[in-house]
């Protein structure tokens, strides 16, 4: 019997005939084939076979960290001329628009989480450019809680479940910030009025890591990267991000899908301090640290572009979830510094990609450079860009296969010194650890502070008094005042500090 649409609910567009994976008209898709009216189901049934196997592995891992996050096509302009400072040819001319795919995430929740935790905002841009892709992966806090890769693992660990309970641990949690202070000006931005943004539109993006920016003559200068919201920073107080966690934990996703779909497109300012190489070693603080901010003051934001959103992704699953970002996806003209947590995502980021989505990940469409690809590189899981067809696979050959373009300024080096014997150097804590923390502090007013104190209070009261105690003397290191609201605020909790 012939399966109809509901008659109330008429189809207003026909997709055609149902077909089967491999293509062949589907002639029954409510009723499995069976041995008669109360036999077994036969497993000559392809199409129920079929459609059952696909179902069971729909699944890919989601991200380790980042897995809860919302994505919009747009483009970026450029609106200033920084020629001078970099070779990128997507940034070589005022006007010029390059396509981009953004994802914004929040970091420790799985998929399932609410948008409105307090936690940093993921901020990654993938650029297509003409010489292939560059992605800005980027947080909406300007630092992060650690300055050495080795430690990312331990630090996520203490913001996912407890091993045992299975249950987030304020134990865990507060153990590890207490024993790392550098993390201190992150924990600060965290636990201040900044510390949940209200959406993604309402949020500014920073590359977080200082890069380097290449000249066609070879030559370089450091930049942090900065991407200003043109609707306003708006953030949320704790009460009203836990209403909203309970009443729409979609929040974000939801403002964003909505804003585009209603023509009301997100755009941002785009931005670049610039840092000479001489003016390194008289700062203050290490450059390549990202516990450090670049102070405005003394190394003012330079316009750059226009990055807006203005495309839905079709596909959830196909554009947001296989997109693949990665501080090494990088183009002529931009290059890595000696940041070690930079470093160590470089690595990081291809090697889970490849874990997630596979060896041919990049061969993904949302991840595929529109100027396309032509290496040497074959087969492998999931080969579906034709494999290079006849073309040679090997390098040096004599028939004309594609071979290096000599362009300086890539991931290649660049000619920063680098000195002294292989070790293991630890970052020594220094008073410059605590001096932008306290900074910060005090740029809040009163009723600011008190909040803070309340929030890290709400937190911290609940891991145990050794650890309680360990967080409150970094308070005080910061800001005698700062660690005086927080004691208050825990004994107000009850704590027996
Ligand atoms: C996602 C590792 C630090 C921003 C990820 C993922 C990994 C990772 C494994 C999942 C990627 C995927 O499955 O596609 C690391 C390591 C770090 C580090 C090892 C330190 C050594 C940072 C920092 C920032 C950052 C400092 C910001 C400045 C992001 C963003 C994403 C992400 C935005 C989500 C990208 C997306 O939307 O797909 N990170 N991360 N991470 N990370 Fe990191």
């Amino acid at each position: 019997m012939s399966f109809q649409h509901p008659a109330d609910s008429p189809a207003t567009t026909s997709f055609g005939t149902l077909t089967t994976g491999n293509g062949n008209p589907v002639q029954n898709n409510q009723t499995s084939i069976t041995a008669g009216p109360q036999g077994q189901v036969l497993i000559q049934d392809f199409h129920l076979i079929d459609k059952l196997a696909h179902f069971d592995r729909e699944r890919i891992p989601e991200r380790v960290v980042h897995a809860k996050g919302a994505g919009a096509h747009g483009y970026f302009e450029v609106t200033n001329d920084i020629s001078h400072l970099t070779c990128a040819k997507f940034l070589n001319k005022v006007g010029k628009r390059t396509p981009i795919f953004a994802r914004f995430s929040t970091v420790g929740g799985e998929m399932g989480s609410a948008d409105t935790a307090r936690d940093p905002r993921g901020f990654a841009v993938k650029f297509y450019t003409e010489e292939g892709n560059w992605d800005m992966v980027g947080n909406n806090t300007p630092v992060f809680f650690i300055r050495d890769p080795i430690k990312f693992p331990d630090f996520i660990h203490t913001q996912k479940r407890n091993p045992q309970s299975h249950l987030p641990s304020s134990d865990m949690f507060w153990d590890f910030l207490s024993l790392v202070p550098e993390s201190i000006h992150q924990v600060t931005i965290l636990m201040s009025d900044r510390g949940i943004t209200k959406d993604y539109r309402h949020m500014n993006g920073y590359s977080g890591h200082t890069l380097a920016l290449v000249a066609a003559d070879g030559s370089y200068k450091f930049v942090k990267w900065h991407f200003k919201t043109k609707q306003g920073v708006e953030c949320l107080h704790a009460k009203e991000a836990a209403i909203i966690a309970g009443s729409d934990p979609n929040y974000a996703t939801r403002d964003l899908f909505d804003s585009i779909e209603k023509g009301d497109y997100p755009a941002w300012d785009v931005y670049v301090q610039v840092v000479e190489p001489e003016q390194v070693d008289k700062l203050g603080f290490d450059l390549f640290d990202i516990t450090k901010v670049l102070p405005h003051a003394d190394f003012p934001l330079i316009p750059v572009g226009q990055m807006v959103l203005n495309r839905n992704p079709e596909n959830y699953f196909a554009e947001v979830e296989q997109s693949a970002f990665s501080p090494s996806h990088m183009v002529p003209g931009i290059a890595p510094t000696t940041d070690r947590m930079l470093q160590g995502r470089l690595f990081s980021y291809p090697d889970t990609h490849r874990h997630r989505l596979g060896p041919n990940y990049l061969q993904i469409p949302i991840n595929a450079p529109i100027s396309g690809i032509n290496n040497h590189q074959r087969d492998g899981l999931m080969t579906i860009n034709g494999n290079s067809g006849s073309k040679p696979n090997y390098e040096p050959n004599s028939f004309g296969g594609p071979y290096q373009s000599n362009i300086v300024g890539t991931v290649i080096p660049i000619g920063m010194p680098v000195s002294g014997n292989i070790g293991n150097y630890t970052y020594q804590l220094t008073d410059a650890d605590f001096k932008q923390a306290a900074a910060l502090y005090n740029i809040f007013d009163d009723a600011h502070k008190d909040r803070l104190a309340g929030n890290i209070a709400d937190g911290l009261s609940g891991a145990k008094v050794f650890i309680q105690k360990r967080q409150l003397d970094i308070f005080y290191k910061v800001d005698k005042d700062y660690g005086v609201r927080v004691e208050r605020e825990l004994r107000t909790r009850g704590s027996k500090i």
